[in-house]
């Protein structure tokens, strides 16, 4: 049993195979949280708590002669505001009579087998025998206002989900101005937090700041997870790194707005928090009606972050995902956006295709341009159907000519937005988002539609599965260019327009779930300008995402090495593209640019025709190597072995397949010198006593040997060199 109450003490302890996390209720009825970290068997931890008399901490009314106990001073497991905890809160409801305040006290709860779903919101899912759940209901002392607040334990993985459902068992209304999804109470103030910060072509940048004395916060208001930075935090002890200390991954399943906020209180101790952004937030709630927050994930380590990592890896390709394209070996791609842009024919795409046949492409990827007057990026977004002039017989034209080929084929969109000059919009102007009498904020010459109203989304589907349906597509991308401004729903009173960017969130959800479970063959592939919409939420319905539309292999190094920690290395889309490189002007050969692109989904945005016969073949032999490592990168273990950023010489990185016989290192030269020293690497991950063959070479290493002393790198010469081992066990 993972989930254990023990009636005479009061008290919830979750245990993971290494952590333990405890909460007790205490005296007074409050849910006052114990611990989490490392394993600690049959104990109560609620002597961690002292109840000290601090001057201008309150306490509860009835503990007027109790004044130890101060809600601002003890641990709490889900924090309110207006009831004297003055630190970050989860909670503000405000009540019919303009009161913010909830103090919340338990009333019960239940274990079950199975891990909880939440409706219209992805999430964690497990079999009955993998996870269990512990439901705790909270009660406002004065209100009907109930909170119930949902643990999901995966036992084997270290990992713990929240969630919580407010519900207004009230007779009337209340309004919630801020409804995080979890709060965690540390016992220390050596805390630091890992966030991944960035831009539009250069994503998910690791920046690590100690927690200290007022508040530490990453988020988003754009209406999305966004470039800028990531919904996925590490809180770990000072010291951490990849192979010690302790640390925890917190993962939002969600794709808008989100807050992670930290603080070290007046006592030393951490506070941490995390959920959708309060800052435009109200939800207006009627009697008998509740509010769902979206799961934050925990997953701890207590041997640094690199097996934090792996057990995210491991959670999101078993436990998050559920295309079936995870357990398949995708299709190597080519698509013709860096090749063409807008510009193309029919017969051109053909001709590329044919080229990239030739040298083993399996899928080809039509990517934008291709549907209404979209010659530009002014004017078409909306209007889902063929553009004539490109595709004179059709999506299903060119689909045939593809198959033709012997390839799959596959198309890009973008659902979710509208340019003004479009059918869509000249027919139905009220459908995007924008206040009366203001002129819209406007991003690559779009608009977004109003994705919480229903005849938006059933428009959608109807017009993008007439494609599907008369078009043999077996590939979708699904992008998403802007973020949200001028946020205002036609359809919505004026007392609930603060409901429009969750309710965006979930119309975008409510239509993926429908598009994926209707095409389950079709491999989607989730893009936002890139990356700026890589997070849990997206992983539930589409099992890899556009990583960055930087596509230069030395930048892509770091975004890579960045959305790892987080991300499983199934999900990022990768591609070898053209060089100079488009985004930066840096030449890099085409084995670097391949290396790069194997930490990932692996493919080519490029006119393959333009290679001379040398470079041909060798993405020809790219190909059959990728299909030779497959295995191992995409279901494997990875370490990060050097980091990026850090301006060393090389960039190494390394896959062991789960069995550990076989294993991938690849290494960059980022900086390449006359008269080099030798550099070595040690390796991770594989068994201590086995013998193991590098390459075709006859000497045998031990594990050990390569693990503790290392293997040695060769001297690498030129612009951005680089080269793989490829490792295996002999028996
Ligand atoms: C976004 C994507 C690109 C490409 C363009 C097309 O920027 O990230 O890969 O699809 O849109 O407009």
């Amino acid at each position: 049993m993972s989930i254990i109450f023990k009636q005479n003490k009061k008290l919830f302890t979750i245990h993971t195979k290494n952590s333990t996390y405890q909460m007790h209720i205490s005296k007074y009825g409050h849910l006052i949280h114990n611990y989490y970290g490392s394993k600690v068997e049959d104990m109560d931890l609620s002597y961690l708590i002292r109840g000290v008399n601090r001057g201008f901490s309150g306490t509860p009314y009835e503990a007027i002669d109790d004044r130890g106990y101060s809600l601002d001073t003890y641990p709490q497991e889900y924090s309110t505001y207006g009831i004297g905890d003055y630190r970050s809160s989860c909670l503000t409801v405000e009540h019919i009579d303009g009161s913010q305040a909830i103090e919340l006290i338990y009333d019960s709860h239940k274990i079950y087998s199975g891990k909880y779903h939440l409706n219209g919101l992805p999430a964690i899912w497990a079999k009955e025998n993998e996870a269990q759940t512990l439901e705790i209901t909270l009660k406002d002392k004065y209100s009907k206002i109930k909170v119930i607040l949902s643990y999901g334990v995966l036992e084997e993985l270290d990992v713990i989900t929240r969630a919580c459902k407010i519900y207004n068992d009230g007779e009337t209304p209340i309004y919630l101005n801020k409804a995080l999804s979890c709060c965690i109470d540390f016992w220390q103030d050596n805390m630091e937090m890992i966030s991944f910060y960035g831009r539009h072509a250069m994503e998910r940048t690791l920046q690590r700041r100690k927690i200290e004395h007022g508040k530490l916060s990453v988020g988003s208001v754009r209406g999305t997870s966004s470039h800028q930075q990531n919904p996925f935090v590490i809180l770990c002890e000072t010291g951490t790194d990849e192979d010690h200390g302790k640390c925890y991954g917190a993962s939002f399943v969600y794709s808008g707005n989100f807050i992670a906020e930290a603080e070290v209180d007046q006592i030393n101790h951490t506070r941490f928090v995390m959920g959708i952004h309060p800052e435009g937030f109200r939800y207006y709630i009627e009697s008998k009606e509740s509010f769902l927050t979206p799961e934050v994930i925990f997953v701890y380590s207590d041997t640094g972050i690199g097996a934090m990592s792996n057990k995210i890896h491991d959670l999101y390709r078993n436990h998050l995902i559920r295309s079936k394209f995870i357990k398949e070996r995708r299709p190597v791609l080519l698509n013709n956006w860096e090749a063409t842009e807008f510009d193309f024919t029919q017969e051109q795409l053909v001709d590329i295709a044919k080229t990239g046949n030739e040298l083993g492409i399996e899928l080809f990827v039509m990517d934008d341009g291709w549907f209404g007057k979209r010659d530009h990026d002014k004017a078409g977004l909306g209007d889902w159907f063929p553009n004539d002039k490109k595709l004179p017989n059709g999506v299903k034209g060119l689909a045939d000519q593809i198959h033709n080929l012997g390839m799959k084929f596959g198309i890009w969109i973008e659902p979710e937005m509208i340019n003004e000059d479009s059918d869509l919009y000249r027919n139905h102007p009220d459908w995007c988002l924008s206040i009366p009498n203001r002129q819209p904020n406007v991003e690559r010459g779009q608009l977004v539609l109003d994705m919480s109203r229903t005849d938006v989304r059933e428009y959608l589907y109807d017009s993008i599965s007439k494609i599907l349906d008369t078009a043999q597509v077996d590939y979708v991308k699904w992008d998403m260019n802007r973020n949200l401004s001028d946020i205002w729903s036609a359809t919505l009173p004026s007392n609930r327009q603060g409901e429009v960017s969750h309710r965006y969130v979930l119309g975008v959800y409510e239509l993926m779930e429908r598009f994926v479970s209707n095409y389950p063959n079709i491999l989607w592939e989730g893009c936002s300008g890139g990356g700026g919409r890589f997070d849990a939420g997206i992983l539930y319905y589409m099992p890899q995402i556009w990583c960055s539309d930087n596509t230069d292999a030395i930048e892509r190094i770091s975004i890579q090495y960045g959305t790892s920690f987080g991300y499983p290395i199934s999900c990022m889309g990768a591609h070898v593209s053209n060089i100079p490189n488009q985004q930066t002007g840096r030449t890099t050969s085409i084995s670097t640019r391949a290396e790069v692109a194997m930490a990932g989904t692996f493919g080519y945005e490029m006119d393959l025709r333009t290679l001379n016969e040398e470079e041909k073949e060798i993405v020809r032999l790219q190909i059959q190597e990728l299909k030779k490592y497959y295995d191992v990168i995409q279901y494997g273990d990875y370490y990060r072995l050097t980091n990026p950023l850090e301006k060393q010489e090389l960039a190494i990185w390394q896959f062991v397949d789960k069995d550990k016989k076989k294993s991938l290192v690849s290494v960059v030269a980022l900086r390449t010198r006359a008269n080099a020293p030798f550099s070595k690497v040690c390796l991770k991950g594989l068994k201590e006593d086995g013998f193991y063959q590098i390459g075709d070479g006859k000497e045998l290493y031990r594990g050990s040997a390569l693990m503790r002393a290392g293997l040695n790198i060769p001297v690498l010469k030129g612009d951005y060199p680089s080269l793989h081992f490829y490792i295996r066990e002999v028996e």
